[in-house]
């Protein structure tokens, strides 16, 4: 019997397991992540078929590989972002209601011998979530903003117990490498006091880390609901963080600075009802003027990383490096 479907049985009790479609490879193709469908668990439901979406880590593969292990950083980075995935739908996702869905959680393994993790979830296709997207009109753009600051409100305050201290999948602490290749100029001189600044927000909530518009799940009958996947890069940090990365993701350098203000002013009115509804203690004035600094603060941070890992990369552009450059007159000016 194929390992990981016996693996899956296990975990998740079922009586048997049938394996899907490869929805893609993961990681040089040490991992994959995998339809299939689960009989005979306890659900009770009229035909107990379960769909399911399995993420499946081979560490023993990729510690195989000769091509340098135990001091490359990438590598390390990789393994501890799928543990802190696992962690993330064991002991978190839960929290997360329909304002900010993410996969129900179903079983999750660390695998004996270094073998890696098998992590279960429900498959949101099955859910009405079924439609991805790369071009995104205003009304999912509000959707993301949405589940963003609903995601932000959930965990406010939270200390990331199991997940990465500081989330993002750029976090310069993470990424001394790309800081290296920087060209010697004034980001570069400042990557430290940018990180900083964020880190020592008053607020600080979890980031989702890698809230790209590919990490977003869609609905045709329903454009104003989204779920989110991809939990590798979640950790404490400000929501500008999320939101400025997501930005990149989908809106030219022209729409980000013509719609930065209304965007922004979206997110806060999401948020502030979202913490409302929390009953939070938080005197949200406080908090929406110490994120909208941090929002410069954000893309000036994520744009350290780019001009490391990819120079001429397009999300360099008009609108990134003029935010850029305000923070770096800021920084002088203070
Ligand atoms: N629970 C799920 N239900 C439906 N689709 C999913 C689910 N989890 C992941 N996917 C799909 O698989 C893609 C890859 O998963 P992801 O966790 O983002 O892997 P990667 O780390 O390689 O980006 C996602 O962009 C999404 O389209
Ligand atoms: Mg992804």
């Amino acid at each position: 019997m194929n390992n990981l479907s016996e693996t899956v049985r296990r975990i998740t009790g079922a009586e048997s397991v049938v394996l899907g479609d490869v929805i893609q490879s993961l990681w040089s193709g040490y991992g994959v992540i995998q339809r299939a469908t689960l009989h005979g668990t306890e659900r009770p439901s009229d035909d107990s078929a379960m769909p399911v979406v399995i993420k499946h880590i081979d560490i023993s593969r990729a510690r195989a590989n000769p091509r340098g292990w135990a001091g490359d950083l990438s590598h390390q980075r990789k393994v501890r972002s799928y543990q802190v995935e696992k962690s993330f739908y064991e002991d978190f996702s839960e929290r997360c209601n329909l304002r900010c869905q993410v996969p129900k959680f179903i079983a999750a393994d660390e695998l004996g011998d270094e073998g890696g993790w098998v992590i279960v979830m429900a498959d949101l296709n099955f859910q009405g979530l079924d439609s991805r997207k790369s071009h995104v009109e205003q009304q999912e753009i509000h959707a993301c903003l949405d589940w963003l600051a609903n995601f932000h409100a959930t965990f406010m305050g939270n200390s990331a117990t199991g997940l990465w201290p500081i989330g993002t999948y750029w976090h310069l602490e993470t990424r001394p490498d790309e800081l290296g290749a920087m060209p010697e100029d004034r980001l570069k001189n400042c990557a430290g006091l940018i990180d900083r600044r964020l880190n020592e927000a008053t607020y600080q909530s979890l980031v989702h880390g890698d809230a790209k518009v590919a990490n977003f799940c869609f609905s045709e009958s329903d454009p104003d609901r989204v779920a989110a996947v991809d939990f590798q890069y979640v950790g404490r940090g400000c929501g500008m963080k999320d939101v400025a990365y997501f930005i990149s993701s989908c809106i030219s350098d022209e729409a980000a600075a013509r719609h930065q203000e209304s965007l922004l002013d979206f997110y806060f009115e999401q948020l502030q009802v979202a913490l409302s509804g929390r009953n939070s203690a938080i005197h949200f004035p406080d908090l929406e003027c110490e994120w909208r600094e941090l929002y410069s603060y954000a893309w000036a941070d994520f744009c350290r990383f780019l001009a490391g890992w990819s120079p001429g990369h397009w999300k360099l552009n008009s609108y990134s490096q003029q935010i850029t450059q305000s923070v770096l007159d800021n920084i002088d000016q203070s």
